[in-house]
């Protein structure tokens, strides 16, 4: 999706009934009880994430059940610091322009857990137990020196165009 008409999707993003009974057949009670700590406009997100790696997963003739979970989960680590839509959109352009320098910036919270949301999310669903493939996910599904994992790249091409 052209990224000024994602912004404005999500700067107004709500969840309907069928998203609500969605992330209530793919996560148990303490997982909502965490997705519900994220931001209206990433809970939307990680929802399109989720049906995206859905309909890639039938095509790609690949188990959904760990995937879809780590869909709605995997920006998790992001209720550690809330980012509004306009924080994260000029976080955005200053890596950009810094191609990624901003990176070093590690005790202004809200840059850090830009860059970190996957490990502390990993540290995050780890309290509660989570499947080792799914934690291995959430922990690195910004990782780009993982090129070759099937489910990961799947959970980023989906994250990606989201
Ligand atoms: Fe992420």
């Amino acid at each position: 999706m052209n990224r000024v008409k994602q912004f404005f999707s999500y700067a107004i993003a709500k969840l309907d009934i069928n998203d609500k009974m969605y992330i209530e057949k793919h996560l148990n009670d303490d997982e909502i009880a965490l997705f519900n700590k994220l931001s209206i406009h990433e809970q939307k997100h990680s929802v399109n994430v989720a049906r995206d790696v859905e309909s890639e997963c039938r095509i790609n003739l690949v188990d959904s059940n760990n995937l879809v979970k780590t869909a709605l989960l995997h920006d998790i680590g992001k209720i550690k610091v809330p980012v509004n839509i306009i924080d994260k959109s000029i976080v955005v352009i200053l890596d950009k322009i810094t191609n990624s320098k901003i990176k070093e910036l590690k005790n202004v919270k809200k840059i850090y857990i830009h860059y970190n949301h996957g490990y502390e999310g990993y540290k995050i669903l780890k309290k509660i137990n989570e499947d080792e493939q799914i934690l291995f996910m959430v922990k690195n599904h910004h990782n780009a020196e993982l090129k070759d994992n099937l489910e990961l790249n799947i959970l980023r091409k989906c994250d990606d165009r989201n």
